[in-house]
């Protein structure tokens, strides 16, 4: 079976075919969108890249199982030992990589910019839509996401996402459209 040039999973029958290659529908109004969002399979010269941006604390304080920086053989393991039905992306804006997204086995999404001069552009708002479309087929989808961290809460239940219930610090939240 084909696949997307862009995101690399199997063509729908919903495919756009443009200059020199094929591209799946989410994928096109992703890149067509505003702002403009690509995004690719995780790859392993992404590693050290991913490595950096969850090793600031001001990403991995929003994770739960993590709560200080990343070690570089734990983080290849990680990579090479991975679900089959996880997907990792790498996001790219404005010609450059800015963060990562991903779907577990489990059908629970997180996301983080790494760079944080693509914060407060919609970057992440136009991926978490493309992963609702893109992953229709698994909903219902779901996130925990700390208390705290309000710009997370309000990108979730921007794209649809509803509070399900909370132990007063980690808010269960769930896509079911
Ligand atoms: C969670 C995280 C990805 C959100 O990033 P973000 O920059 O706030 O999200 P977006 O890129 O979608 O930008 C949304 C903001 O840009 C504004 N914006 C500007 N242009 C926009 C557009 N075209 N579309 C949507 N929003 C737009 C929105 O108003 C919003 O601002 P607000 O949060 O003050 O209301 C980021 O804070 C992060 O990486 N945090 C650390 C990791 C983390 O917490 N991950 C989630 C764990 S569950």
């Amino acid at each position: 079976m084909s696949s997307c040039d862009s995101c690399g999973l199997p063509l729908s029958p919903k495919t756009q075919h443009d200059t020199g290659g094929t591209r799946c529908e989410p994928c096109t109004e992703l890149a067509t969108g505003t702002p403009a969002v690509q995004l690719a399979p995780l790859t392993e010269r992404d590693l050290e890249l991913v490595l950096a941006w969850r090793s600031h604390p001001d990403i991995y304080a929003h994770f739960r199982q993590q709560d200080s920086p990343l070690a570089w053989d734990e983080h290849r393991s990680w990579f090479e030992s991975r679900d089959p039905d996880r997907h990792d992306f790498v996001i790219s804006f404005s010609g450059r990589r800015v963060g990562v997204v991903n779907i577990d086995a489990t059908d629970e999404v997180g996301i983080l910019l790494g760079d944080f001069s693509a914060h407060g552009n919609g970057v992440a708002t136009a991926t978490l839509e493309w992963v609702c479309d893109r992953f229709a087929d698994r909903t219902p989808l779901f996130a925990e996401i700390y208390d705290e961290n309000e710009s997370s809460k309000r990108l979730f239940e921007r794209c649809g996402f509803q509070q399900q219930h909370s132990d007063g610090e980690w808010n269960h939240y769930s896509y079911d459209p």
